[in-house]
């Protein structure tokens, strides 16, 4: 009896434990952002870009001058965590969780491997789209993209949950319908091959 007291609360706190090292928010994960993948690193746009402030184009500079926005190489994650090692304050628990999660960026750079990010939005083949076009005609990421700063984890809205959509919030599917309600609004091009070739 006593045995398997001791044996239950063992295992409850090697639960505790496995709960904090299967990723440093994912307790915190409101239902919208679960429908996002998960990625190789616990990566907290809330944490960056909302209580950090830092700047969107610091790590998608490419977004004001190319096509596409991509996602940051590892050297500029580097560029702080060569220092910062683990958050500041927090629990026991959640400081070895953040030092653990931080240490596999160190891990990718001393390998000379790219953190596999899991990519979220994904236009077909056929569609054109250049970012510096939009970001130059003044629009903010927010617009396409929602309150990414908010978000612990990025994801797409789901097609169900788009009957009642918030303008321009693209969907999992990026329509053209969401191409074009902008377009006719802000006088964005309506032809066929401004978008198709
Ligand atoms: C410290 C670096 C950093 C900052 C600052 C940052 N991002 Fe990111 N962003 C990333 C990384 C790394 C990924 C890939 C992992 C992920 O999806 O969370 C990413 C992914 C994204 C994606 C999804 C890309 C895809 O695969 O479709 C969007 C959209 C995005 N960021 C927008 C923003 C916006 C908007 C801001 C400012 C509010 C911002 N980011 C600030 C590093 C950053
Ligand atoms: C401009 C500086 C800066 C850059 C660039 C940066 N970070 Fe951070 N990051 C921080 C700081 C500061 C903290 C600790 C925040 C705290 O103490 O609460 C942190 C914390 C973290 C944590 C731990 C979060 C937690 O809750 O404990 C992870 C994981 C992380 N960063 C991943 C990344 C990745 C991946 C990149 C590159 C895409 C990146 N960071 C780029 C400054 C940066
Ligand atoms: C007019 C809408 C729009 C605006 C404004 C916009 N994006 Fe995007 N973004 C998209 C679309 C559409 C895609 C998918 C592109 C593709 O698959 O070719 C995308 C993809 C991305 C990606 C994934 C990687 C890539 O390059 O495809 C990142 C990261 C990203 N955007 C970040 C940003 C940031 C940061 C800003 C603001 C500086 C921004 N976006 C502004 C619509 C927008
Ligand atoms: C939030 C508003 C908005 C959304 C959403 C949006 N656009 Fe645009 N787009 C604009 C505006 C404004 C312009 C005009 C920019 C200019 O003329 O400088 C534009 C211009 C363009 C152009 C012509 C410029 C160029 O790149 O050669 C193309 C092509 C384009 N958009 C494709 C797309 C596609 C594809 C999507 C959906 C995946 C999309 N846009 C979604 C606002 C938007
Ligand atoms: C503002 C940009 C834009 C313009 C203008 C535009 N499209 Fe599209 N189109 C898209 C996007 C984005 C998709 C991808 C949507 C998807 O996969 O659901 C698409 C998809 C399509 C498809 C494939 C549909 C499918 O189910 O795979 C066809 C066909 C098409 N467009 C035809 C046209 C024709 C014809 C016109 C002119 C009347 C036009 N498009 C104008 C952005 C545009």
């Amino acid at each position: 009896m006593r045995a398997t007291v001791l044996l239950s609360s063992i295992c409850a706190l090697a639960l505790g434990v496995s709960i904090v090292h299967a990723g440093l928010y994912e307790q915190e994960l409101t239902s919208a952002e679960e429908a996002g993948p998960r990625q190789p690193i616990s990566f907290s746009h809330k944490l960056h870009a909302g209580e950090l402030k830092i700047d969107c184009l610091y790590c998608h500079g490419a977004a004001e001058k190319s096509q596409a926005a991509t996602v940051p190489a590892v050297s500029v994650c580097m560029g702080c965590h060569e220092h910062v090692k683990q958050r500041q304050t927090g629990s026991a628990a959640e400081l070895e969780a953040s030092a653990a999660e931080i240490a596999k960026i160190h891990a990718y750079y001393e390998r000379g491997e790219s953190i596999p990010w899991v990519r979220i939005h994904n236009l077909p083949e056929h569609v054109q789209f250049k970012h510096f076009k939009h970001v130059q005609a003044g629009l903010e990421c927010q617009k396409c993209h929602g309150p990414v700063e908010t978000m612990n984890r990025v994801y797409l809205v789901p097609d169900t949950q788009n009957t009642a959509r918030t303008f321009y919030l693209p969907s999992a599917k990026l329509e053209m319908g969401w191409c074009m309600e902008c377009h006719l609004d802000r006088a964005g091009p309506d032809d066929c091959a401004a978008c198709h070739y």
